[in-house]
């Protein structure tokens, strides 16, 4: 079983579980339909997000195919939750593991999102054994598509019309990355 360091620091940010007492700064950007504009689905309602605060409270686990793990973005010193950042297992047998990330559009432009998907690019393929780390995001996501870039994945899959939002169809790129290419960015 792996056994992960929460919460953790990078030279910004502190990532950490989420808890009940976050629902206003959840419900700050998950309730933004701006935020929720690349995500195929509404903004969530404040009833959404503490159903959601209380089922990342209680997942923790690694082991099987749809296990996630969703950390709050905090800027050192502060106790505000600005963002998240995801990983989700894909295929525990064949080491597939999907990242994401949220946040809050007043925090934007300063570069935590990228600091913190580098983190946990790092737990996936140094603690979690990832052998393929992959994003997926509509093809209009400029900002999610530099995050991708920033951290080294390849563009490797342009998927058209495979998605219908609100009426509109959307089409996705898909990123990734090797365990092998992450070390030898590294080297
Ligand atoms: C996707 C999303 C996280 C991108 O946000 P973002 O603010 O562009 O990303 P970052 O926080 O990493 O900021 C990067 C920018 O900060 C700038 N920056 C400013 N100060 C910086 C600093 N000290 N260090 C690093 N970067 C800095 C970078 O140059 C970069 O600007 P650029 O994108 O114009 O090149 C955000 O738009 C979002 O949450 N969207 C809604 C949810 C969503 O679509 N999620 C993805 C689904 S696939």
């Amino acid at each position: 079983m792996t056994t992960l360091s929460v919460p953790f620091s990078t030279e910004r940010l502190l990532l950490r579980r989420f808890t009940p007492d976050d629902l206003d700064d959840l419900y700050a950007y998950q309730g933004l339909s701006e935020v929720a504009r690349y995500l195929y689905r509404p903004p969530l309602t404040r009833e959404r997000c503490v159903r959601s605060l209380a089922r990342r409270a209680a997942g923790t686990a690694w082991a099987e195919d749809g296990d996630d793990l969703v950390f709050a973005v905090c800027p050192v010193g502060e106790a505000k939750v600005v963002g998240e950042v995801v990983l989700k297992l894909a295929s525990a047998r064949a080491g597939q593991v999907e990242i994401g990330w949220i946040f809050n559009p007043a925090y934007g432009g300063r570069g935590y999102a990228t600091e913190a998907a580098r983190a946990i690019t790092e737990l996936a393929f140094a603690e979690l054994d990832a052998h393929r780390l992959f994003a997926r995001l509509d093809v209009l996501n400029t900002g999610s598509a530099r995050i991708c870039e920033r951290l080294g994945m390849r563009r490797e899959a342009h998927l058209v019309e495979n998605a219908l939002d609100d009426g509109r169809w959307g089409s996705e790129y898909v990123y990734a990355m090797l365990a092998r290419e992450w070390k030898a960015d590294r080297a």
